[in-house]
């Protein structure tokens, strides 16, 4: 297939089948990458930079991962160590790297929508990293290519998230992708932290935890992100984990089946209990795995890979 987008900026305008050709292709990317020779030549004298202006782990080595294994060059750039702390703009910042060749810029940025102003400015492709509390695509593609590998399908399942939705960009990209695909969604945490107006979005909103978790397919969990709260949006952490964490005594009464994931940075203890984490049920580290083959997906679609059948041909 032909992608259509110059960029990836969010999950939210993407059709199903958008989707399910990133997971295709992305399948496709897994099985090159447990040959011996893992590279492939598909960006070949391509140029990717890196440009994270927050902090992260998983995202940016596995997009770094990503662009070696498709032989593109790449380049890491921090704003701690750049002239954004002298006061150059995001704009111009981008133009300079623009103007370096950078063909595409992978940005994760504090403010909702740096990645969208960022592809009106200038000719690179664009794709995001994780803006603000609005989105985070790829995370939620990783989130959907491990729950399709795991359980085959994602049309007809129950997909529970539940912690701090209200600040989370991968609840968003989570639940656009998710329902886009067929699941059922609920959103569980506390009430200042999953309003009922996420119901809009086609999910349960639910402030019953064992509701939540009866039913689940699939277990989400996502941290309390105290970085973009403005207030204490609940008393206490230990309050927090007793009503709302995934402990042992509630891991019990879920479904034998169900998956736990988690897209990180874990808090072990608040809203998961560590063995619970480190257990056989957990997939929270495949997770991590498959950001690699996500993310190659991504880099070669947006600079005009055909799709799977190309890759395995
Ligand atoms: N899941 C995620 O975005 O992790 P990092 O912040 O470490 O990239």
């Amino acid at each position: 297939m032909n992608w259509p987008h110059k960029h990836l900026l969010d999950i939210e305008s993407l059709t199903p089948e958008q989707i399910t050709a990133v997971l295709d292709t992305a399948r496709a990317f897994k099985a090159v990458g447990e040959r011996t020779i893992k590279k492939v030549p598909a960006l070949r004298g391509k140029t990717v930079v890196n440009f994270f202006v927050e902090p992260s782990t998983r995202t940016r080595i596995s997009f770094e991962l990503a662009a070696q294994r498709l032989s593109a060059d790449i380049i890491n750039f921090s704003a701690d160590a750049s002239s954004f702390k002298k006061g150059e703009t995001l704009k111009d910042t981008a133009r300079n790297l623009e103007a370096l060749n950078a063909d595409i810029i992978v940005i994760r940025h504090a403010a909702s929508g740096a990645p969208h102003f960022l592809s009106r400015v200038v000719q690179s492709a664009i794709v995001n990293a994780g803006d603000g509390a609005h989105e985070h695509p790829t995370q939620a593609l990783l989130d959907t290519f491990t729950i399709r590998e795991k359980k085959g399908r994602i049309a007809g399942l129950n997909v529970t998230i539940l912690g701090d939705i209200l600040y989370s960009r991968v609840a968003r990209s989570n639940i656009w992708a998710l329902t886009k695909l067929g699941a059922r969604v609920t959103l569980c945490g506390p009430s200042t932290l999953v309003p009922r107006v996420f119901e809009q979005m086609g999910c349960r909103v639910t402030h019953r935890v064992d509701e939540a978790l009866a039913d689940a397919d699939v277990i989400n969990l996502l941290r309390i992100q105290h970085e973009r709260q403005r207030q204490t949006m609940f008393p206490s952490l230990g309050e927090y984990t007793s009503l709302f964490g995934l402990t042992k005594a509630r891991f019990a009464r879920i479904k034998p089946d169900a998956l736990i994931m988690h897209p990180g940075p874990i808090n072990r203890g608040v809203e998961i209990d560590s063995e619970v984490a480190d257990g056989p049920r957990s997939v929270i580290l495949e997770q991590v795995t498959n950001g690699i083959a996500v993310r190659m997906a991504v880099l070669y679609l947006v600079s005009g890979g055909k799709g799977a059948a190309e890759i395995a041909s």
